[in-house]
């Protein structure tokens, strides 16, 4: 054991990144991708007459985890049983809960994309785990919504941060998602096609996030006369259209040339993506026109 490790016992002991410390003044920085993305693993072990409960079958899931998600692994399972029995101890064994949770560290900026040689944030706190109440439950049925409330802009990001991964990892830039053959939007992006002249996003739905800069770019088209209309894209849509586009609030309206390793049309931007930018542009530039700054703005 290290020196950490043979510090003072204390009722709320927690471990974080590498210190045992008091629960209460444990900090993680708002940066954490665990705070922004949801990016991070965790396990729950019970731990009964202060022994670790099942102790192999919860590191092969965590291992399992981390594989799958990609973030390195912090200490290898000897290292972890050290850890969890050296909390046990200081949390005066007996049966207690103990959580533990990995996250893909804080780096310096927010980014989906995975952090370059980013250290993983590695904590563990133990509850005292009491004897459930034997009395009988009642349970209610609900459609499985786990993972298809798109809508919510909510910062469960990891599956979003998995796929735009995967794009960069592929030598692209965005990953464009298909369901039941539909596109819908990119991992933190809205989707646009030009058919005909025509501009078309999906509608809003539970499968996609209701993107304000595909609402200004609806609103300016239609301001300016180009066609558009709210539809559904399937993927033989996406491929045969003019034009794609993504937009987001800190991209705008970007073209798209390359879908896997296929051409957009020409593979060049088109000249509706033209016209949009210069409709965005004027817009944005309103931000430093007093009167219509307003209008802008909101
Ligand atoms: N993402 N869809 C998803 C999944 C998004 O994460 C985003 C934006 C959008 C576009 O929404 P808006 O036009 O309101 O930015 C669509 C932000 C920019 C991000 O997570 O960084």
């Amino acid at each position: 054991m290290d020196s950490d490790e043979r510090q003072p016992m204390s009722d709320d002991i927690c471990f974080l990144d590498g210190e045992f410390l008091p629960l209460a003044e444990a900090r993680i920085s708002p940066l954490d991708r665990g705070f922004l993305f949801g990016d991070g693993v965790y396990e729950v072990i019970p731990v009964y007459h202060g022994r670790l409960f099942r102790f192999d079958a919860h590191m092969a899931r965590l291992e399992r985890s981390l594989g799958e998600t990609r973030i390195d692994a912090p200490y290898d399972r000897p290292r972890w049983r050290e850890l969890m029995e050296a909390l046990t101890e200081r949390r005066g064994g007996g049966d207690l809960s103990l959580y533990l949770q990995v996250t893909r560290g804080a780096p310096q900026r927010r980014d989906h994309a995975f952090p370059d040689g980013q250290r993983p944030t590695v904590f563990m706190m133990a509850s005292p785990l009491t004897p459930p109440d034997p009395r009988g439950r009642r349970v209610i049925l609900v459609d499985d919504t786990r993972g298809s409330r798109c809508d919510i802009k909510s910062v469960s990001l990891l599956a979003n941060v998995l796929l735009r991964q995967a794009a960069l990892d592929a030598g692209a830039d965005e990953a464009v998602v298909v369901r039941d053959g539909q596109v819908t939007e990119g991992a933190a992006s809205n989707l646009f096609i030009v058919e005909d002249g025509t501009v078309i996003t999906p509608p809003n739905s539970p499968r996609l996030l209701p993107g304000i800069t595909r609402d200004l770019i609806l609103e300016l088209a239609a301001g300016d006369g180009i066609p558009c209309r709210e539809a559904a894209v399937s993927l033989a849509a996406l491929r045969g259209a003019d034009e794609v586009w993504l937009s987001s609030s800190t991209k705008e309206i970007i073209p798209v040339t390359h879908i896997n390793d296929e051409t957009v049309a020409e593979g060049r931007a088109g000249p509706v993506w033209r016209r949009m930018r210069q409709l965005y542009d004027s817009f944005k530039a309103t931000l430093a026109d007093g009167d219509r700054r307003e209008a802008a703005s909101t």
